[in-house]
């Protein structure tokens, strides 16, 4: 059974290894501990003791920013993002956030389908945000919650 809990800072390893596999362009393994570190608040989503995936999030007054998620390959399309997703907003809500913000990238087709499932509309494109090894356009999407 999959369970949602509090990204501890013993579970970091593993999940960095998570964005590693997952996203394009991950972030740095510095970025993704020190982003533990400032206080960005991240869950965890478990079978057992192992970690399927993650999310990171960080609120700030009304709006509560997606800052990162991703679920192990084998584990996608189970379900663990969409509870990933439903308790970052419920977190965000008791957090007094309205609205959640997230960008992504324009090529990254099933997120965008899992983002808009969950009802969040495109706000905006930033041509040529994403720079580097894999450039692309950011979809600035939105959420009123
Ligand atoms: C985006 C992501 C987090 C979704 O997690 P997930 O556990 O697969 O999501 P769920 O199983 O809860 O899927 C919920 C819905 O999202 C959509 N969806 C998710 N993956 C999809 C895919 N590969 N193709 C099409 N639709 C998809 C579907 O609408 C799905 O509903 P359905 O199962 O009823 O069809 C996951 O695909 C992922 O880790 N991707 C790589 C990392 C990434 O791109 N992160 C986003 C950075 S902005």
């Amino acid at each position: 059974m999959l369970k949602i809990s509090l990204m501890d800072q013993s579970d970091l390893e593993e999940a960095f290894k998570i964005e590693e596999q997952t996203n394009p362009s991950p972030w740095s393994k510095e970025n993704f501990f020190s982003s533990f570190d400032v206080g960005h608040k991240s869950l965890v989503c478990k079978t057992g003791k192992e970690i399927v995936g993650f999310i990171i999030f960080s609120v700030v007054k009304k709006e509560s920013h997606l800052l990162n998620i991703a679920v192990l390959k084998e584990w996608q399309k189970r379900g663990a993002g969409s509870l990933l997703m439903k308790s970052m907003i419920g977190q965000s809500k008791a957090m007094g956030a309205k609205k959640v913000l997230l960008e992504v990238r324009s090529k990254n087709n099933n997120a965008i389908i899992f983002y808009k499932k969950f009802n969040f509309i495109q706000d905006a494109v930033r041509v040529d945000y994403y720079t580097g090894k894999n450039p692309d356009d950011a979809v600035l999407m939105s959420l009123d919650i």
